[in-house]
């Protein structure tokens, strides 16, 4: 397994709108399993393909508090959405630090491919739920900081580039 460097916003290629996975082939094991070392390192509880510069629609998921139910979601489409929504705090591996309200639907059902190539449906509600939406929208090209004012999310940005510069110093 290795540990795959996590793009930080506002690097342009988070912006990036994955394409479909054609076929599910031994690789995607590889990146699957790539990816939720890189997941459990960072203390994450999602991650899309997108955040590590791979741009399929893929995602990983672990909202377990023993952190050993790992989820893969391949070309995951949403197929029902509660109208009711909650706005909750998300953070974001791509964007170090910073927490703030985003609204989501509170239940959702969604379909996707597994690493086997088989099509299943979930039925999702509370943290997996807005950690599903959260992660679809990487692979849409969108990082949750978007939803926020355009003055936040400014700051957000110069923020995280300030701190990069400083690391590279
Ligand atoms: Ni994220």
């Amino acid at each position: 397994m290795t540990q795959l460097t996590i793009l930080r916003y506002p690097d342009p290629r988070l912006h990036t709108v994955a394409r479909p996975v054609a076929a599910v082939e031994a690789r995607h094991s590889q990146l699957v399993s790539d990816m939720l070392e890189t997941m459990y390192e960072a203390s994450g509880i999602g991650l899309a393909a997108t955040q590590v510069d791979v741009h399929e629609r893929l995602i990983v998921i672990d909202v377990s508090e023993k952190r050993d139910e790992p989820m893969v979601l391949i070309n995951p489409e949403i197929l029902w959405a509660s109208e009711e929504t909650r706005l909750g705090e998300e953070g974001c591996l791509s964007v170090p630090g910073i927490y703030d309200g985003v609204e989501r639907a509170i239940s959702i059902k969604v379909q996707a491919l597994n690493l086997d190539g088989q099509l299943q449906t979930h039925e999702a509600e509370g943290m997996l739920a807005v950690c599903i939406q959260h992660e679809m929208d990487h692979l849409s090209g969108k990082v949750f900081v978007e939803y926020l004012s355009p003055l936040k999310r400014n700051r957000i940005k110069t923020k995280l580039i300030k701190q990069k510069k400083d690391e590279e110093r």
